[in-house]
């Protein structure tokens, strides 16, 4: 006898978990087997949709804790004090593949964090690049499809990839970014963490700021060149997400340095280019990185399904003070994610334990819905406003006021200047790294048709004739 008895879903003891029911010792089985019946049923519904970006990844627990005093610029609670430490919760990843694809394949990397904040959740759902591919949100599900499978090969495809590209011409700095060995960095800890866009901080006096975040990595960039990473991807495709757990298992806890450029308010209007514009870099001589805290990843989920799988970020989770801004992929991304959880885990999906507040309560008047696995509010009223007055809307979350101008309508970027920011970053990488890019770019280039190679080529020349060559070199060679 046990003092731990298996058990039905329902808690009742279960018989025998290694012999089926069945009529006589050869079988057949009876129908009234309910738990074999009751576990091949749960069995087959093991597997929830994979995220269809980002799919494969790993998380970690883990601390913020303020190093720096920011009061200046955001009432935020959690960054209210010098010393202050919150829970985080962070989950990288790779874009493009699969759930058991390999970690060191060249794709962005995922950066998304989740801090457990007295005033509810805050996530920064950010990579490790600092711009995007492309900036109006109507064209992301064709570039994700790009970086996807082809329909008729089920392979992923080079030809699709540099057709959109080199047919998107706001994706050239992104796209010398992924190129460079950036693009295959060595595991999860040695890479920094953007927020990408343009976001709003608040203050107590309700001043508003432009900001973008920085996560640098304390351990160090460091990447794979394009054959260790194809020889790690046959070797350990899990190379990150194992690096990561080790890491913190040996209780060596990676850590990042967050800083962010204040952009003030008013100089939106006049900067040299749109500052929401998610393809272009604040250069940091006009805005300069200001240090704020450290992240800290001290503790290894205890399983990877119920804490990674099921966890679930967003850009649209801000809390007082921290606001949007008008980047239109920001824009577009505050109804993608929502909506991806709730068909991905259902609407009641910040109730799970890895997504509901931790240092919080949340309260309002939402009930029901297919999992309500909490109270679900007991006996409190469910409408607002009620005649207890409570929970109600508080002056604190009101969020940043910004002009908007002009009328309704779909517009074309005016800035039409792809080259200039790329062109600065080749100039200023090494030689080792800049040889690097030309021979990664020619070796994905290869495998594409001639027609696409000479659209892209024309790009290549417009950010610099030096990079133009050595790629046509490269082609050449081949
Ligand atoms: C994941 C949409 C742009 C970073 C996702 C998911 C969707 C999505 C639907 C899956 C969410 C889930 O199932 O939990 C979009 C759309 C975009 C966009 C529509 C543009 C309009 C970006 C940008 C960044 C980014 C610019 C980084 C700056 C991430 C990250 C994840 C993710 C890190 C994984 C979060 C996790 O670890 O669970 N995106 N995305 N995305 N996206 Fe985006």
């Amino acid at each position: 006898m046990t003092d731990r008895p298996m058990t039905r879903e329902t808690g009742a003891p279960v018989y025998d978990d290694q012999h089926s029911r069945t009529a006589g010792p050869r079988g057949p089985v009876t129908l009234e087997d309910v738990h074999l019946i009751e576990k091949l049923a749960h069995f087959n519904r093991e597997r929830i949709p994979e995220r269809v970006v980002h799919a494969k990844g790993a998380g970690a627990y883990g601390y913020f804790e303020v190093t720096h005093d920011v009061t200046r610029y955001t009432q935020a609670a959690f960054l209210s004090e010098i010393g202050k430490r919150t829970e985080v919760f962070v989950r990288f990843s790779t874009v493009g593949g699969e759930q058991g694809s390999a970690d060191t394949e060249r794709d962005p990397r995922g950066f998304a964090v989740k801090f457990y904040t007295e005033e509810g959740n805050y996530d920064l759902v950010g990579n490790n690049t600092p711009v995007f591919f492309i900036r109006d949100p109507l064209k992301f599900p064709d570039f994700i499809h790009t970086q996807k499978r082809h329909p008729q090969t089920h392979l992923k495809d080079p030809n699709m990839m540099w057709d959109f590209w080199s047919l998107t011409p706001e994706s050239m700095h992104q796209v010398l970014i992924l190129f460079s060995n950036r693009g295959t960095p060595y595991g999860y800890r040695h890479m920094h963490g953007f927020g990408s866009h343009t976001f709003s901080w608040t203050n107590g006096d309700g001043q508003v700021v432009w900001v973008k975040y920085h996560f640098l990595t304390d351990q160090g960039i460091r990447n794979f060149r394009r054959h260790e990473a194809v020889d790690m991807a046959g070797r350990d495709p899990d190379f990150a997400t194992r690096d990561l757990f080790d890491a913190i298992e040996r209780k060596e806890y990676p850590s990042w340095t967050l800083y962010v450029q204040i952009m003030p308010f008013e100089d939106a209007e006049r900067y040299t280019f749109d500052p929401f514009d998610v393809t272009k870099v604040w250069l940091h001589g006009d805005y300069p990185l200001i240090p704020v805290g450290k992240l800290v990843l001290n503790r290894n989920p205890q399983n990877y399904f119920a804490e990674v799988e099921q966890a679930a970020f967003s850009p649209a989770h801000v809390v007082p003070g921290i606001g949007f801004s008008p980047d239109k992929m920001l824009q577009g991304r505050l109804f993608a994610y929502g909506d991806a959880h709730r068909y991905r885990l259902g609407a009641n999906y910040n109730l799970l334990p890895v997504n509901r507040p931790h240092a919080s309560t949340a309260q309002n008047y939402q009930r029901d819905g297919a999992m309500r696995f909490d109270d679900n509010g007991g006996s409190s009223p469910n409408y607002y406003p009620n005649r207890l007055g409570h929970p109600a809307p508080t002056e604190r979350a009101r969020g940043p006021e910004y002009p908007v101008q002009g009328l309704v309508g779909h517009y074309e970027y005016r800035d039409r200047d792809f080259y200039t920011q790329p062109r600065k970053l080749y100039h200023v990488m090494p030689e080792h790294e800049r040889a690097d890019l030309a021979d990664n770019l020619a070796a994905s280039l290869r495998q594409v048709d001639r027609e696409i190679v000479e659209r892209q080529m024309v790009h290549f020349e417009q950010i610099d004739a030096d990079l133009a060559r050595r790629v046509s070199e490269g082609l050449r060679k081949a």
